[in-house]
């Protein structure tokens, strides 16, 4: 099988590295990858946005399987295409993606699927978002409905500060969605769909603000862990009946099956679980850490999920050991983040089974490997419990550096030294 993996990012990296171990799989190619997967794999400059250049480009390599990482092609309809050239492709159609490009979309489809979520308003106006906005009292939650990589919603007790986002989505041409505030500990957890059928894959916690002890702004994410050792057993049992099965059947029933990983952004309150966002894709930089672990091989999975011949009865093969990985990002991320800085400390990382370097921003100029972007890279550390993983994970961190380099400290820690409160009455 021959895979062609669109995306330019750490998730994209930690794809391909997991299907290079599928031993159907003889070729991965990336478009447009990465300093990082282009010293692995030949990589192709085209823009993975553009339908037209990704079918040449499929086309052109006689590819079995495109995997679409990102959000953005999904979204411009590049699966769509694809499916109609008959090319196998794991991502959803663009209707289906809206599930994760339109929280208002979003929220439609959960109310009809009886899917638990947090109470919201949607808002078009001033008027409407400062109502909203008393009506539940703070901590306010105001949040882009489109695409913002991550960045579009803002958690806050100031009052002025949600009014002002409200503010900077309406004059970005978008409209928002107000929120109750959830309380509890977050889970990321994708699910693998057909547009029929659906397998979880395990649960992993992401970090989205930019600093220790979930200070600062929303960024994509600023590491994750996986599997959660604090997690009720019966948690992805639970997800799976109550949000994923009832989601994927009822994008079925409208007409626009889902067909690729159901990204469940998912809070554990005192009075359930919440769903707080889908997206359509792998979550960056959980990806990272639940890949690691897969034993399965992922080329045949996401092939039989392209499709549509899943089955449901598939057992997935997981190492027992945990993942860590720590994300460095470049100065100023999340804002506009400084590039162009050379990496120190890559050519002596070899490549070890249990600690590697996953690229995202990156570029190479020469001998030189560049920061390109916001997250530069993520360190991956396994080990044989969760605070083995971790110390990897940061020993790896401590050997890679650049100019204005910043990373959090305290990733998977709060699990380490079981401070993680997960509410007893939790379903
Ligand atoms: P989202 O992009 O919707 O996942 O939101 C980004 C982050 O904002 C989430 O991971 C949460 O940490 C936080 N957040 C989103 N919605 C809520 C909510 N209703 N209550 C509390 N925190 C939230
Ligand atoms: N890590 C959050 C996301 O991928 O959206």
């Amino acid at each position: 099988m021959k895979v062609l993996v669109l995306g330019p990012g750490g998730r994209e990296h930690a794809i391909i590295r997991a299907l290079q171990k599928d031993p159907q799989v003889t070729q991965v190619y990336s478009a447009p990858g990465n300093a990082g997967i282009a010293q692995q794999i030949p990589t192709y400059p085209i823009n993975a946005q553009n339908p037209a250049e990704v079918i040449t480009l499929a086309q052109q390599l006689d590819i079995d399987l495109v995997v679409i990482g990102p959000e953005a092609p999904l979204v411009a309809g590049v699966a769509d295409a694809l499916r109609q050239e008959d090319i196998p492709v794991f991502g959803p159609d663009q209707e289906a993606a809206t599930l994760e490009g339109s929280k208002a979309f979003a929220k439609e489809i959960m109310a009809e699927a009886q899917v638990p979520t947090a109470l919201a308003k949607i808002a078009h106006t001033m008027e409407e978002a400062s109502e909203a906005i008393d009506s539940f009292g703070p901590p306010y939650v105001v949040k882009d409905d489109g695409l913002a990589a991550g960045k579009g919603v803002v958690v806050t007790h100031h009052r002025e500060e949600a009014l002002a986002h409200a503010q900077a989505c309406f004059d970005a041409g978008s409209h928002i969605i107000v929120e109750e505030y959830l309380d509890g500990p977050e889970v990321s957890l994708f699910v693998i769909s057909d547009g029929e059928r659906c397998i979880p894959l395990a649960p992993a916690q992401d970090f989205k603000r930019i600093f220790d002890q979930d200070r600062g702004a929303n960024t994509g994410g600023m590491g994750a862990y996986s599997p959660l050792p604090w997690l009720p057993e019966n948690f992805v049992q639970t997800v799976m009946e109550r949000v994923a099965q009832p989601t994927i059947t009822h994008m079925k029933h409208r007409g626009t099956p889902f067909i690729g990983v159901l990204y469940c952004g998912l809070i554990i309150t005192s009075r359930g679980i919440r769903v707080i966002e889908f997206n359509a894709r792998f979550g960056d930089p959980e990806t990272q850490a639940v890949l690691a672990r897969l034993k399965t091989p992922l080329g045949q999975l996401l092939y039989s999920a392209a499709c549509s011949r899943l089955d449901e009865n598939t057992t997935l093969s997981w190492d027992s050991r945990y993942a860590v990985d720590v994300v460095m990002a470049a100065e100023n991320y999340p804002d506009t983040p400084r590039t162009g800085d050379v990496i120190n400390g890559l050519d002596d990382f070899a490549d070890e089974e249990d600690l590697y370097v996953v690229h995202a921003g990156t570029t190479q100029q020469g001998q030189d490997v560049l920061t390109s972007g916001g997250r530069v890279l993520a360190v991956v550390g396994l080990g044989e419990d969760l605070a083995q993983a971790r110390e990897r994970a940061y020993e790896g961190v401590q050997r890679i550096s650049w100019q204005g380099a910043q990373y959090r400290q305290d990733i998977a820690l709060a699990a380490v030294q079981q401070q993680i409160a997960v509410p007893q009455q939790y379903s």
